[in-house]
């Protein structure tokens, strides 16, 4: 009896692993555009890439290895042992890539187009982008075209031909992760960064330290590190451009972010000086030199690694009371003639004519905008974070803004649904089109008080998924009723799962368990 009803629940399911059977596109973020037919094909088991007409040299092996790890999600670690016998075999994707620059630049050409034939022999799939980060999303998107037919033991790609033409709607499409409030070992960011990767998101935004702990080593101020949690909960400066390559590679930048003056506490365990006071640790001390001598080491020391166009500056939740009770900071301020908002103002700009100086624009957290925004340099770019209605004021004074309202897009809000992350529209009451150029885009953040690398992944997936479609498909093609792409974002998930990502069910809150016994798809 339990046996029959399993069968009966289990057929419909087999249905959903198709593809794309009866016009539907499984396929998360929806492209730009995208046209199907009803030719079933087989891919070839050794799958081949060729660059016919391509003017890309992939010296740095970028195509190469993205294709090596897209023929391994797709073939899933299962046994190719089936016959190719008289089937439409496809035989592999000739990709074209325009431009031969492999520079991963803010505001990179994305785009791609990708038509997969139903008939001819050899068959081979067309991949057209300008640069490779278009050629690695197309990537992509085959990969999730493609499933295993467990009759013939093959792999198998539905409703050919298709012609897919696609680009992002916004080139800023990040997820923040916090390694100051618990350690997250360098295995785990690079897991983080291969699943963004799936829902093409290409910015990982990297809250490095934290009044918590400092966990990275710094080498011009190697003190700094004596501010992390313990002797192996720290990353070398060769970590981190580990990090940065491997991402580079993937299409993803990163973003490095030291939050100052406020969050800053673990600064003072090795260098106590930039603590007011022993009793009294932050903000940073803003009447010391040596402050922003070991901000420029730090900058300089980054700019060697952190390669992106921006840097974070943090900024938020300033609380300055220690530089008024501290005697020697009161009579600095007296001196100079600031009060302590005059200070915080100050020690910002100060900071950012420091990044500028190596090279970067600065991105900082909005209380800076809010606080004295006609202040900040014109290279600033808002980081909305206290809720909605920044973003409307950030473009029409001119300056860029990313959008990462908590009540929707903070994944520590567990109580945040994927319904909510998927509606929260980033260009939400600015209808001004050079204005809305802009909001560079979006990000998701991870903030890691209650989680570590037990549980990060669950808490991301598949929430980040739902934000990633909001700032990749034009907003015409956007769901207006969630409840429309609830079972594609579903069959997403599980393939999450497939690819041992450890992304949660969509039912209920973030970080939810299975409610019951059930298909994947069902959760
Ligand atoms: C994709 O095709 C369209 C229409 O032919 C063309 O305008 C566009 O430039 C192509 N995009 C790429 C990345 O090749
Ligand atoms: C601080 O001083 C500035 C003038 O330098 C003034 O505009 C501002 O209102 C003062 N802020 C506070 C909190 O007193
Ligand atoms: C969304 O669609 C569902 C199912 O069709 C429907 O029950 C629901 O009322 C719709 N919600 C809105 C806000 O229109």
């Amino acid at each position: 009896m339990a046996m029959a009803m399993r069968l009966i629940l289990l057929l419909p399911v087999i249905g959903c692993a198709t593809a794309a059977g009866g016009g539907r596109v499984d396929l998360w973020p929806m492209p730009a555009s995208v046209s199907s037919g009803d030719k079933a094909l087989y891919v070839a088991k050794d799958l081949k890439m060729s660059a016919v007409g391509s003017k890309y040299a992939d010296g740095k092996t970028i195509l190469v290895e993205a294709f090596q790890r897209i023929v391994s999600v797709i073939q899933m670690d299962h046994a190719i042992v089936g016959s190719y016998d008289r089937l439409p075999v496809l035989t592999g994707v000739n990709v074209v890539v325009h431009s031969p620059d492999d520079e991963l630049k803010f505001g990179v050409d994305e785009s791609y187009n990708l038509s997969i034939p139903a008939t001819g022999s050899p068959m081979y799939a067309q991949i057209e982008a300008q640069t490779v980060f278009g050629a690695l999303h197309a990537l992509e998107t085959i990969s999730q075209l493609c499933y295993f037919d467990f009759v013939l033991s093959i792999t198998r790609l539905d409703s050919a031909p298709w012609t897919i033409m696609d680009m992002p709607r916004f080139p800023y499409r990040g997820l923040l992760i916090d390694t100051a409030r618990h350690y997250l070992p360098v295995p785990v960011i690079k897991s983080v960064i291969d699943s963004m990767t799936y829902s093409k998101l290409n910015v990982l935004h990297w809250h490095i330290v934290d009044e918590q702990s400092f966990p990275i080593e710094i080498h011009s101020y190697p003190e700094l590190s004596n501010g992390a949690y313990s002797y192996s909960e720290k990353y070398t400066i060769s970590d981190a451009l580990d990090i940065v390559q491997y991402a580079e590679k993937r299409g993803v930048n990163v973003l490095a972010e030291i939050d100052i003056p406020g969050h800053a506490r673990s600064w003072g365990v090795g260098y106590p000086s930039l603590w007011p006071s022993a009793s009294c640790q932050q903000p940073l001390d803003v009447s010391n030199d040596f402050t922003f001598k070991v901000i420029d080491g730090i900058l300089s020391d980054f700019s060697k690694v952190f390669k992106f166009k921006f840097v974070h500056l943090g900024g938020d939740e300033v609380d300055t009371s220690c530089w008024a009770t501290t005697p020697h900071i009161k009579s600095w301020l007296v001196q100079h003639g600031m009060n302590e908002s005059d200070a915080y103002r100050y020690f910002v700009v100060r900071a950012q004519k420091i990044a500028i100086s190596h090279g970067y624009d600065i991105i900082n957290w909005e209380e800076t905008f809010n606080n004295f925004g006609d202040k900040l340099d014109r290279k600033t770019v808002v980081h909305n974070w206290l809720g909605r209605g920044v973003a409307e004021k950030a473009v029409s004074a001119g300056l860029r803004c990313i959008v990462s309202n908590a009540d929707k897009w903070y994944l520590d809000h567990l109580d945040a649904t994927w319904e909510g992350f998927y509606m929260n529209e980033p260009l939400a009451n600015i209808y001004n089109p050079e204005q809305q150029k802009l909001i560079l885009g979006g990000e998701v953040c991870m903030w890691g008080e209650r989680i570590d690398a037990s549980d990060i992944q669950q808490t991301i997936w598949p929430r980040a998924a739902a934000a990633a479609e909001r700032l990749w498909t034009p907003v015409e093609k956007l769901a207006k009723n969630v409840t429309t792409v609830t079972a594609r974002l579903a069959r997403f998930r599980c393939l999450l799962n497939e690819r041992g990502v450890a992304a949660a069910p969509l039912a209920g809150y973030g970080r939810a368990a299975p409610l019951e016994p059930g298909s994947c798809m069902r959760q």
